[in-house]
């Protein structure tokens, strides 16, 4: 469930007229939903109480500071996976002790950002990494809290480019070598091995995928613990899938997922994190696009937008499925056409539907992407110098715009001439 729905024929952000919000900023914009962010978070928090857990908000799907300070405000945790998000975590007010940093290629330099800043722990993704850690926080003289991101070999039933639980990724240590990479971590000075971490993909929409890679954790934690370690917190990823088209989807339901944590890692005794983007974020935005013409073509009418695939990359990038509907609410039964909805974009990967039955529409008028707040705004790009475009935070019955559309001018003067020119 969201907050955006249609009052009085029009569609509202919570209980904002989404005309409004156009009048103000301009179209194409992204806009958010504080109520859908706080919902989506509180699922998670309450599937899984009363384990000791953190829900770790997965930065990458969304990173406006406002968004994170929603968030973290409710008491979140935040993952990051680059010195950037680490900054926009702190920016967002977030102490150091909520956040932990993922990824498969952490620099020297993102390690002693994160060491000196305050960190939770780091998911150490291979060996190398683990040596480098060691030698960062020695040198600092710290010691730095960490779990092994561990790769099950587990297939998420998702996008190709989207699942990471596979041997053949290049994610994590192999689950069948975590005896030998734990003991080398022990081993090192300036670690502190607390934990085991994994996460397996995105967008998934069955929860066995969870329940095999999890069932392999607790194995695991049994063995590690047998052989000297001491495991006290298990990081399960994020990945929850969501309904992108409303009409036939129906991924699990967050308490469904929370009692399967429960069932598989529950009796652990360990604190469990989780660090899920998609489901808090997703459907918590939508980008708003304005129709610049109407096209007839041969055999097939177009919709040509003002939003792009620079502004939402998905459709083009993994061929996925945005709903697409009117802001001006379509009557019952209203005559539809089938229309291929492109952006201004100069190549044909500039498709966000083929074909897709819609209520008419005509040049000017507004429509909404649903389900875009997750690596929409985050993914975006200035391709064909196109300005990124504005984000919108709603609370109630106000908005806020929390990041502006940069001038042409500031897009311009960040190319410089060099002194041959
Ligand atoms: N933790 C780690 C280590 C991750 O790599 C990811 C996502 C998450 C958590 C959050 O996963 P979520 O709960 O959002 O599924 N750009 C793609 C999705 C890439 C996901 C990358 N990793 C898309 O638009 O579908």
């Amino acid at each position: 469930m969201d907050h955006f729905l249609y009052k009085n024929g029009v569609l509202h952000a919570e209980d904002v007229a989404i005309p409004d919000i156009a009048a103000a900023v301009g179209t194409p914009f992204y806009v958010y939903s504080t109520a859908t962010l706080t919902r989506h978070y509180h699922l998670f928090t309450e599937a899984l109480s009363p384990l000791p857990h953190l829900v770790c908000f997965a930065i990458k799907s969304l990173s406006n500071v406002a968004v994170l300070k929603t968030l973290g405000n409710l008491g979140a945790g935040m993952d990051v996976v680059s010195a950037g998000e680490y900054l926009r975590a702190k920016a967002a007010g977030v102490p150091g002790d909520r956040i932990v940093f993922s990824g498969v290629g952490k620099t020297r330099d993102e390690m002693r950002l994160a060491l000196t800043g305050g960190i939770r722990q780091f998911n150490v993704e291979s060996e190398p990494e683990l040596r480098a850690l060691s030698e960062v926080a020695v040198s600092l003289g710290v010691t730095a809290p960490i779990t092994i991101r561990v790769n099950p070999d587990v297939d998420a039933k998702t996008h190709e480019k989207i699942a990471t639980g596979k041997k053949e990724n290049k994610f994590g240590i192999p689950i069948s070598r975590a005896s030998e990479v734990y003991a080398e971590a022990a081993r090192l000075p300036g670690l502190q091995v607390i934990g085991i971490d994994v996460h397996i993909g995105s967008q998934l929409t069955e929860l066995e995928p969870f329940e095999q890679a999890y069932l392999k954790v607790a194995d695991l934690t049994r063995r590690l613990r047998s052989e000297g370690h001491t495991i006290t917190r298990l990081d399960l990823g994020g990945g929850l899938g969501i309904p992108y088209a409303r009409s036939n989807d129906a991924p699990p339901l967050p308490t469904d997922y929370g009692a399967l944590i429960k069932r598989t890692v529950g009796d652990l005794g360990c604190e469990i994190e989780i660090e899920p983007g998609r489901l808090i974020s997703g459907n918590a935005g939508i980008l708003v696009s304005k129709v610049i013409y109407v096209k007839n073509g041969e055999g097939r009418d177009f919709l040509i937008l003002d939003a792009a695939m620079n502004d939402l990359v998905r459709p083009s990038m993994y061929g996925a499925h945005h709903d697409i509907i009117p802001v001006a609410e379509p009557p019952v039964a209203a005559p539809t056409q089938e229309f291929d909805v492109v952006g201004p974009v100069c190549e044909t990967g500039d498709t966000f539907a083929k074909g897709r039955d819609l209520p008419l529409v005509a040049e000017g008028d507004l429509v909404a992407f649903r389900s875009a707040g997750a690596y929409g705004a985050v993914m975006a790009s200035e391709y064909n110098t196109r300005p990124l475009i504005p984000e919108v935070l709603v609370h109630g019955d106000h908005f806020a715009v929390i990041r502006e559309r940069p001038t042409f001018d500031e897009i311009l003067n960040r190319d410089t001439i060099p002194p041959w020119l």
